[in-house]
């Protein structure tokens, strides 16, 4: 055997280039905790990397290793997408047109597929949030969550105090109760008016004003679950940040 044959040496990869990621990163980036919260939950046993128990901080792992947190699956391979459309007027919700109307789609377009959390109606602006991860959807959108929409609302006349009262205590349409919502109404301008409702019924801000007798000239979402479009102009759209989705993972239960 000959010993003297040098040895081929390399540049070292980094973690990166081999696939490898730290095993916090990996967790947060499943969405299910911060990197911080997922140092505390691997140095407390709780996590296993295909099986084996991995409690040192800094361990990496591959993306297709099977990660679990106390018994549960926790994985990256199916990459979630966030966001939040600040909907422009004369562009439908509806995920496709058989009339081939503009849709969200054709604004926010993505490989994978994604859907709008909840409808606004063609002419509504604001606030819509767009995803492919189903559970929050529906977690987002089911009544029982009282999740907060706040509507900038333009009527054809000024709201009266009395009016805006039954809207507030929850009116009864066609046999069917509205809940509770909370309404203030502009002092410069009274026909303009700020409706937080938590149910999410469909035309549910038109359908109340048209039953107490005003018209609704112009509807605008200013922000749903705290989501704001600050910064975005209508038909632009961004991603939501960590913080934002890890807030609204908690909002409704799921971490
Ligand atoms: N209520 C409506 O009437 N329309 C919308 O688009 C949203 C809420």
């Amino acid at each position: 055997m000959n010993t003297n044959k040098p040895k081929k040496i390399t540049r070292k990869k980094s973690s990166s280039e081999s696939g490898l990621i730290r095993l916090n990163k990996f967790i947060a980036d499943a969405g299910y905790c911060s990197r911080r919260k997922a140092d505390e939950l691997i140095s407390s046993g709780v996590v296993k990397v295909n099986g084996a128990v991995v409690s040192e901080l800094g361990a990496k792992v591959h993306p297709s290793d099977l990660v679990t947190i106390k018994g549960d699956p926790v994985s990256i391979k199916e990459h979630n997408i966030y966001i939040v459309l600040n909907k422009p007027k004369d562009v439908i919700t509806t995920t496709s047109d058989e009339k081939s109307r503009k849709t969200v789609l054709d604004i926010v377009r993505k490989q994978t597929r994604i859907f709008p959390v909840g409808r606004l109606d063609r002419n509504t602006t604001g606030v819509l949030l767009l995803t492919n991860d189903g559970e929050l959807a529906h977690r987002l959108t089911h009544p029982s969550y009282e999740i907060q929409r706040e509507y900038a609302v333009k009527l054809d006349k000024a709201l009266k105090p009395a009016d805006a009262q039954k809207i507030a205590d929850g009116l009864e349409i066609d046999g069917e109760k509205m809940a509770p919502c909370s309404i203030i109404i502009s002092q410069q301008d009274k026909t303009k008016v700020f409706v937080t409702l938590t149910e999410g019924k469909n035309h549910e801000v038109k359908r109340i004003f048209e039953f107490i007798g005003y018209e609704v000239k112009q509807l605008d979402r200013k922000s749903y679950a705290g989501i704001t479009y600050k910064g975005l102009e209508k038909g632009r759209y961004r991603h939501l940040t960590r913080k934002e989705v890890l807030y609204l993972k908690k909002l409704v239960g799921i971490i």
